[in-house]
């Protein structure tokens, strides 16, 4: 069973929590985009409040209500998002990427709507800066947790982004369960760090993000001893 919910767990720490997906634009009316929903870095945040952090949410486009007390930032492309990341590093204690950031951009956004022509066509992508990285690697550096959805070998790829990305915490999810994930109301996950991994049961997404809150609150008063 969780542990009991500690209201001051993070009372005076400030949380920075990235949400839903990027939009990558092609021309003025085009993207590329994901079916990422905000639901758990949405339920992130208001959990954070709960605890008694000072909450930011910075959010791709979502159909999501603000939690109450949580300042949001609202950016469109990874290339914003990371910019307003980095504005906030500064001043954070904690940095949870739960966005769902589009790898790639389309390499020239047109200025004009493109107008159809050949049977086949092809795209140019290049990549975008890795947020969460690029905080886990600035200084002053928060405590800095990644969520990875994967479909397969779970553990040990969410296991090698922890080291990749020199994250302190990872939260890896197999979206190819059926029920949980993306779209849906409720999660199962496996929130891995260093030297340790715990498996949360299957739950909904705001009772998944209460415990790992917890946990950040656990490892984070681990990390200062
Ligand atoms: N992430 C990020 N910036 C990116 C890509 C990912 O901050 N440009 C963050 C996500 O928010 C998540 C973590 O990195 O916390 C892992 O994202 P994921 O897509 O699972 O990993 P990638 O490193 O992009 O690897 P891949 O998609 O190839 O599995
Ligand atoms: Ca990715």
């Amino acid at each position: 069973a969780a542990a009991l919910f500690q209201h001051t767990a993070l009372a005076g720490k400030r949380v920075v929590i990235t949400a839903g997906p990027t939009r990558e634009a092609l021309d003025p009316v085009r993207y590329i985009s994901n079916h990422s929903s905000g639901k758990m870095g949405y339920a992130l945040a208001r959990a954070a409040v709960e605890a008694g952090a000072r909450t930011t949410l910075v959010s791709g486009p979502v159909h999501l209500a603000t939690p109450d007390h949580v300042e949001r930032v609202d950016v469109i492309s990874a290339r914003e998002m990371l910019a307003a990341c980095q504005d906030l590093a500064g001043d954070c204690d904690i940095f949870i990427a739960c966005a769902a950031v589009a790898d790639y951009r389309p390499a020239t956004v047109q200025e004009q709507k493109i107008k159809k022509g050949d049977e086949r066509s092809t795209l140019e992508l290049v990549r975008n800066p890795d947020i969460v990285a690029t905080i886990a690697g600035g200084q002053p550096r928060p405590f800095t947790v990644g969520f990875a959805a994967e479909t397969q070998d779970v553990e040990s790829y969410a296991r090698g982004k922890l080291e990749r990305k020199h994250l302190d915490m990872i939260v890896a999810n197999d979206v190819s369960a059926e029920g949980v994930g993306f779209a849906s109301d409720e999660n199962e996950v496996c929130v891995i760090w260093r030297d340790n991994a715990q498996r949360l049961e299957r739950a909904g997404k705001l009772t998944l993000a209460r415990q790992i809150m917890q946990l950040i609150a656990t490892r984070l008063d681990a990390a200062r001893m």
